[in-house]
């Protein structure tokens, strides 16, 4: 027996009464599909023209032109007979036409207030051209860097997750209701996609209940709290049952449960797909599936508009689940005051300053310095001659990063165009050395030596182009591709001052570069500004202040790797590493002792979550607890002293971490409770303050949820190995 309900009163549910009564079964069936037109010209192809004017399209997605969205709009409202509005789905990941660092780099700005921003400036530029629902934000917990879909994510932690995923839903959708500025957000995708066994996409899934909730969840929760308005449901096959289907998560956790009152949509063809997981024998058996499951839109498999109303007809499925559907469709449409006006925001513009430079604050927030040898950077703007080489360099398209169906090459500034700018062309020797980043030949290596030879400072802005990141383009080897590494090589035996700058989505295995050059910053694929924010901080205009989202591994045979792990009944330490080539021949098998490490590589990867330089020094001290014991109804201040002691003006990212030393189910080493953004003049000293509630210490065993009495360590610093560290109790 399925338990459902809309029923609590809504704001618009008299609307909403007076609609559905109206509505036949085909129009209700209507309003639960979603599809694309595939025919990218106008005047809108007769087929689709029909459905629409049918009322058999609730929504379209990922329309070719602003001109092709008013003309369907305009055939819902004018020529449907209920005029009911379409929804206007894409996928505004990054930014709409100015494009912002890929989520990736956002997550490493730890900054929500710029998140929110971001988002808002996306929904602007997107209702401009009359889209009024974005495919965004996702908040897949990503572990593993072979998953090409981690360039989307914010990484691995629940925490980030939860938090850039309010921070993104108030900038989408606005903090209290909808406006003609606003789109509708979706948290996707529910639920569990990043765990795919192998990092490789759509791969099964396999997560206890425990870890669903206490990781997974966490920050659809968190969406579902923000009112998000709609929710997608996932590839992934989840303990056996595809998320596109599943009753646990969807009609359960989701829609009773946590009270969820938007709707949802199914991923491209998931509905299809679980007859091609073997989960579904054939299309009736998966559409009632996914609609007991508590999937409302069907995004592309068509088989609601065909399959429902035979269902119906033939009592396998109740019309009120059709109606609880609808329900939900209908309520977001009234919400987002489609019915009154359908059409784009004209007045809103495309590409404005503010919105450029937001971008570049976010370019220079996002990059993350992980080496700085010698303090080569900053560099002097006197300098006489300067090396531009690499893939990367001046490439205006590839810089944008995965999903950027509306940014341009043409409002792109390139490493390449801004050095130019700021230098002047003539302390300029550009040879970018490999055509492209998977060129595997040295034609043109001599160039670029060439270019390094004659200049004082070498820049190589190496990575992937942006098709090499995102849905379905997962990597084993995560070096980087073609004859980068060997160009690397070449140029770093001419002993000049070297700067790398990795511009990419997805994290590689960077240790060998940091042998061979002076200084490493991580851009990721920065999007329409990254040429100006490089410049800041390669230049000194500005100090990184990015941090790691994510675990950088030392090899991909490390993987998965993440700070807020468990801790083992065999933990390893400095210590306890036997390295491999220290073992002497014939070793007694026990010599080597016991514990959780890799003989080769180790136990530590090569830079832990929240790590980033700067080019001044952090000192964190004092750390101080308002009370050494809390009861369930109190709250913890938690206060450290940061000090600038470096000459140079900086942000820093300062970060709580807790653990919860014994529990009923065994809690991680460390886990991520609290970040801010602190700006410190040369010299000059802040209180950082932190509070903590019971609530936060909360988790879940695998049946219910718990708020434990016990001891905790409490630390803060400026990442994941945050030693500065203090103790309490909850009583
Ligand atoms: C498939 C992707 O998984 C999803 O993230 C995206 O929003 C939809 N396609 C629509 O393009």
């Amino acid at each position: 027996m399925i338990s459902f309900s809309c029923k609590s009163r809504l704001k618009e549910d008299s609307k909403i009464d007076k609609l559905v009564q109206q509505m036949t079964l085909e129009e209700k069936i209507g309003q639960m599909n979603q599809v694309m037109n595939f025919i990218d010209t106008m005047p809108i192809d007769p087929y689709f023209y029909n459905l629409i004017q049918e009322g058999k399209i609730g929504s379209v997605l990922n329309a070719y032109s602003p001109e092709m969205i008013k003309e369907m709009q305009r055939i819902a409202v004018e020529e449907s007979r209920l005029g009911i509005p379409l929804l206007v789905g894409r996928d505004v990941i990054h930014g709409y036409r100015t494009i912002f660092p890929v989520n990736i780099g956002l997550a490493a700005t730890f900054n929500t207030e710029l998140v929110k921003e971001i988002a808002k400036i996306a929904a602007i530029e997107a209702r401009s051209e009359g889209v009024n629902w974005t495919f965004a934000p996702m908040m897949d917990i990503s572990r593993d860097p072979r998953w090409g879909r981690m360039v989307e994510s914010c990484g691995e932690d629940p925490y980030v997750a939860e938090q850039m995923a309010i921070a993104s839903i108030r900038g989408f959708q606005g903090k209290n209701g909808f406006n003609s500025n606003s789109i509708a957000a979706t948290a996707k995708h529910y639920v569990g996609y990043g765990a795919a066994i192998g990092g490789r996409d759509y791969n099964t899934t396999l997560i206890p209940e425990a870890e669903l909730r206490n990781v997974y969840l966490r920050p659809f929760k968190a969406a579902v709290n923000e009112n998000v308005a709609t929710v997608m449901a996932g590839f992934n096959e989840l303990n056996g049952v595809p998320t596109s289907g599943n009753i646990h998560t969807i009609r359960d956790i989701l829609k009773n449960e946590w009270g969820f009152k938007g709707f949802v949509v199914s991923d491209w063809a998931s509905i299809k797909n679980l007859e091609v997981h073997a989960y579904a024998k054939d299309s009736s058996d998966a559409t009632i599936k996914a609609l007991q499951a508590g999937v409302d839109m069907d995004m592309c498999s068509l088989y609601y508009l065909d399959k429902i109303k035979e269902l119906v007809l033939k009592g396998s499925l109740s019309e009120e689940l059709i109606d609880d559907a609808v329900r939900r469709i209908l309520k977001i449409k009234f919400e987002l005051g489609l019915f009154e006006n359908p059409y784009a925001n004209k007045d809103n513009k495309l590409i404005t300053e503010q919105a450029l430079d937001i971008a570049k604050k976010a370019v220079i927030q996002s990059t993350v310095l992980l080496q700085n040898k010698n303090k080569i950077l900053p560099l002097s703007k006197d300098i006489n001659k300067v090396a531009v080489i690499g893939p990367l360099a001046d490439a205006p398209y590839e810089q944008m990063g995965t999903w950027v169906f509306d940014g341009k090459s043409e409002n792109t500034v390139t490493p390449l165009k801004a050095l130019r700018e700021y230098l002047g062309n003539k302390k300029i020797n550009y040879a970018p050395g490999l055509k492209i980043s998977r060129t595997r030949d040295k034609k043109a290596f001599a160039d670029a030596i060439k270019a390094a030879k004659n200049s004082d400072v070498v820049l190589l802005f190496m990575g992937d182009e942006s098709i090499l990141t995102g849905e379905a383009h997962c990597r084993a080897k995560l070096t980087l591709p073609g004859y980068q590494n060997e160009l690397i090589t070449e140029i770093s035996k001419l002993g000049k001052p070297t700067v790398l700058v990795i511009m990419s989505g997805i994290i590689h295995m960077i240790e060998p570069y940091l042998e061979q050059v002076d200084a490493l910053l991580y851009g990721w694929h920065p999007g329409t500004m990254g040429g100006p924010g490089y410049v800041d901080l390669l230049f000194g205009l500005e100090s990184p202040s990015g941090k790691l989202p994510m675990t950088f591994p030392r090899t991909e045979g490390q993987i998965p790797i993440y700070y807020n792990h468990n801790n083992t009944g065999h933990p390893a330490s400095d210590e306890s590493w036997v390295r491999m080539y220290d073992i002497p021949l014939k070793a007694w098998q026990t010599s080597l002792g016991n514990t959780n490490h890799y003989l080769d590589y180790g136990f530590e990867p090569l830079f832990e979550f929240g790590f980033g330089l700067s080019y001044t020094e952090f000192n964190y001290s004092d750390i101080k607890l308002s009370k050494e014991t809390i009861s369930l109804d109190d709250s913890l201040i938690i206060t450290a002293r940061i000090k600038n002691i470096g000459g140079f003006k900086a942000e820093d990212v300062a970060q709580l971490y807790i653990r919860d030393l014994v529990g009923d189910i065994v809690r991680p080493v460390k886990e991520l409770k609290g970040f801010q953004r602190i700006s410190l003049n040369p010299g000059e000293e802040k209180i950082v303050e932190f509070i903590l509630y019971p609530k936060d210490l909360e988790f879940h065993n695998g049946k219910k949820w718990l708020i434990e009495p016990g001891d905790f360590h409490v630390w803060i610093g400026n990442s994941s190995k945050a030693t500065l560290m203090s103790k309490f109790e909850l009583k």
